[in-house]
Order: structure tokens, then sequence, then C-alpha cells
């Protein structure tokens, strides 16, 4: 199995995506959240980039089961129903609704992937269940960190080194590209405080100065979840 890594999704968009399986990354926090929601009983996400495009999309609905979410600079937009943080998508907000989400990299960067064969949606709550999938599906792997604002990120790397970690670890017979064993070097660097490396990254300190230091914690928790959500023909959700 080939693997190979994306530290953006500007990179991402000049890679061949046909017979892949795609895991995007947004440690920090979209994925994460996103599995959170769907734990709490979310149907699906509808990943877009730009807030007009949530809005009119919303609009044109006119369904109370749909809900907008997502943030800028963290913060959830104006008029939003949910912002970006797991702990805004709490079962009695999110329970059988739709949520169309915006974010400044997670999305964009589910947006760029929307080509290849399989898209999975990684985080570190959802690692070892993650790798099972991946195996089972037995494509060559790209690894899509959202990145911030299409330059490299510490948290998104280390998870996608996680990933190949673990693959590894299970036996399989992996072949790197250089940025994938870049990757698997950090996340090795990191592995025994994966919390620490969260808390340490700049994305991290930010969002601890805008006082949502808990977000990190909960992204932090490797394996809290069994759950890889798919995003196919424009949504997000499971597929089992
Ligand atoms: C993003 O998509 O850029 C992030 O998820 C930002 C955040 O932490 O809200």
């Amino acid at each position: 199995m080939y693997i190979d890594l994306a530290f953006t999704p500007a990179e991402l968009e000049k890679k061949d995506l046909q017979n892949k399986t795609v895991v995007v990354i947004d440690a920090l926090r979209a994925t994460s959240t996103m599995i959170t929601a769907f734990e709490n009983g979310c149907s699906a996400f509808i990943p877009v980039c730009t807030i007009e495009e949530a809005q009119k999309l919303v609009a044109d609905r006119e369904d109370p089961s749909f809900l907008l979410g997502g943030e800028r600079r963290a913060l959830p937009v104006e008029g939003f129903h949910l912002g970006n943080s797991p702990r805004d998508y709490r079962p009695e907000k999110v329970s059988g609704k739709v949520v169309i989400m915006t974010t400044t990299n997670g999305t964009r960067a589910l947006v760029a992937a929307r080509q290849a064969a399989e898209v999975l949606i990684g985080a570190f709550l959802n690692l070892s269940a993650l790798c099972r999938r991946i195996e089972e599906a037995g494509r060559d792997v790209l690894i899509a960190c959202a990145g911030e604002k299409e330059f490299f990120c510490l948290e998104d790397t280390v998870c996608g080194g996680a990933i190949i970690g673990h693959l590894e670890k299970d036996g399989l017979p992996v072949q790197e590209s250089d940025s994938a064993l870049a990757a698997k070097i950090l996340y090795e660097y990191f592995a025994e405080d994966i919390y620490g490396m969260l808390a340490a990254c700049e994305w991290g300190q930010y969002l601890e100065k805008m006082g949502l230091g808990k977000d990190v914690r909960i992204c932090a928790q490797i394996d809290s979840s069994k759950l890889v959500p798919i995003y196919r023909e424009g949504k997000v959700y499971l597929d089992r």
C-alpha cells in the first residue's frame, strides 16, 4: 500500500485522487467536531467553503432539520446555529439534524478531496477505527491535512503520521512518500504526549487564548470513537 500525505488543500488539488482512499484531517477542530456530532446522533454534514454558500443552502431548504455550523477565527459565525466546538454538538441540538458547515480550513480540505474513490473523516478520536477501515479498503492512501490557511500545521501532520504508524504496526506492507515518512517521524516524536503537542501547536495556543482550551482536550482523546464518517456526493455521513 502506497501512502502519501498532502500538507495543505492546495497541495491536495495537485495530486491524482483516482482509486485512492483520501483521509481528511482537521484535528483542531473540524473533523474532531464532526465525529463528536455523529456520536451525538447528527445525521449528516454538508461541507461548504463560504459563509454565503452555507446561508444560501439553508435558505433554499426552509427545513428546520437543517442547521448552520462553523467558524471564522474559531468563533461561531453570526446568525449560525452552531460554532465549531465539539461541545456545541450536543445530542439535544444535533440529533437527527443535517449541519451545513463552513470552517476556515477543514471544509475547504473536504471539498478539495471530493474526486477521490473514497473520502474518510479522520482525527485522533477515531484513529484505530480509521486504520481498520483503510486496511479493509486496501487502496493506496492519501492523507489530506487541512493545514492553516494553505500552510503546514503541526497537529494535522502528526495525526497523519499516527495513521501511518498504526498501519505499519498492524503489519501492513506500507511504502511511504517523503511527506508521509516525515509525518510518521513527527508522530513518533510526539506519540507519548498528543495532548501536549495539541496544546503547544500554534492553533492550540490560539484556542486556549480564546477560552477554548477544553476543546483541545477533547480533540486529544485518542480512540474515543469507533465511527468513521465518509464524504460522498457532497455529504458527510455514516454508511454503516
Ligand atoms: C478550521 O477548519 O480551520 C478549524 O477547524 C478551525 C477551528 O478550530 O475552529
